[in-house]
């Protein structure tokens, strides 16, 4: 049988961690997409490099780098992470017409080399990026994933884990809407430990604290990086969706997803519980919110749509 590829588009400090997770998961083959005037030669330099990490590592991925397409040719999944992260202090909106051309051009061309391709949009503001996405592939929804759920929903869970001095997969829990620090929802009401919930365990004040915590997570670790954003954990969040993808896992992970009904929202992308597994999206869950948590992600959903029309062709 052959081995399934993955093109990883921007070979970064996400796409690079990105990369390695997966490569050393030995499920596919990995082919890193960049583009010379602004890698230079890294994307080169990282595949060779965790090549010569197969030998201690056990791994058989076979991993290459392009500037062009030829070789990303009938991948399974394609991940785009081109683009330019937040700087200290900078929203993840305000990165968006910038970003928007990278995506076009990327998602464009990759879907014409990969026409069956499961695409899954990183680069920020990733709600919006998905519709830049959907547009230049043409493709379904089952096949134009957002990646922020996945990762605000780690975060949340490792807060809410180091605060009761528990491990984080005994934390289930899922944040939703939109994947900003102010649009996304960390649905408390469902949060369960132990089949506990979450307000049996923590008083409100505490879970109002970490759930701040969570919803700046990303912001926290740019100003502790001082250039440049986080990738271990989007790293992490991401190859999760991806290897459910490829080995038809059916995990549930909250994902950016076209809307077609959920919370009564209708043709905008945002986040919710998605049943990832072969082609894409399987099935949609929306979980039982408070009218609060309804209403933050209908308003989440809105913040995106307003974001979609500053978008410039
Ligand atoms: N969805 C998430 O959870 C999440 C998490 C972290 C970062 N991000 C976003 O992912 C993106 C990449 O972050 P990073 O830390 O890997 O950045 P990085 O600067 O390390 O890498 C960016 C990559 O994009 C490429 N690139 C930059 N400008 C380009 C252009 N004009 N045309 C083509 N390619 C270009 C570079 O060659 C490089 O490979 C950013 O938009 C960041 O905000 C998203």
């Amino acid at each position: 049988m052959a081995r399934k590829k993955v093109t990883i588009i921007g070979a970064g400090a996400t796409g690079g961690a990105m990369a390695q997770r997966l490569i050393e998961r030995d499920i596919c083959d990995v082919v890193l997409q960049d583009d010379p005037q602004f890698a230079g030669t890294m994307h080169f330099g990282k595949a060779l490099d965790e090549s010569q990490a197969a030998a201690w590592e056990g791994f058989s991925t076979r991993i290459t780098a392009t500037d062009g397409w030829e070789d990303t040719a009938n991948s399974d999944v394609v991940i785009c992470t081109a683009g330019a992260p937040r700087k200290p202090g900078m929203t993840r909106e305000e990165l968006l017409n910038g970003n928007a051309a990278i995506v076009r051009a990327k998602v464009s061309a990759a879907a014409k080399a990969s026409p069956n391709a499961v695409v899954v949009i990183f680069a920020n503001p990733m709600d919006a990026m998905c519709h830049v996405a959907k547009e230049a592939s043409g493709f379904p929804r089952e096949r134009i994933i957002g990646q922020g759920g996945a990762l605000d929903s780690a975060r949340y869970r490792y807060f809410v884990s180091d605060a009761l001095g528990v491990s984080p997969a005994d934390v289930h829990g899922f944040v939703i809407g939109g994947h900003t620090d102010t649009t996304m929802v960390p649905v408390v009401s469902q949060t369960r430990i132990g089949g506990v919930p979450l307000t049996d365990l923590l008083p409100a004040d505490k879970i109002a604290a970490l759930v701040q915590r969570a919803m700046r997570g990303g912001a926290e670790i740019g100003e502790l990086l001082k250039t440049g954003s986080a990738y271990y954990a989007p790293s992490a969040a991401t190859i999760a969706m991806v290897e459910s993808i490829l080995l038809d896992q059916r995990r549930l992970i909250p994902c950016s997803v076209y809307h077609q009904g959920e919370y009564g929202l209708k043709d905008i992308f945002s986040g919710t519980v998605c049943q990832l597994g072969a082609g894409g999206i399987q099935r949609t869950f929306e979980l039982p919110l408070t009218d609060d948590e309804k209403q933050r992600v209908i308003a989440a959903a809105e913040a995106t749509r307003e974001l979609v029309k500053l978008i410039t062709s």
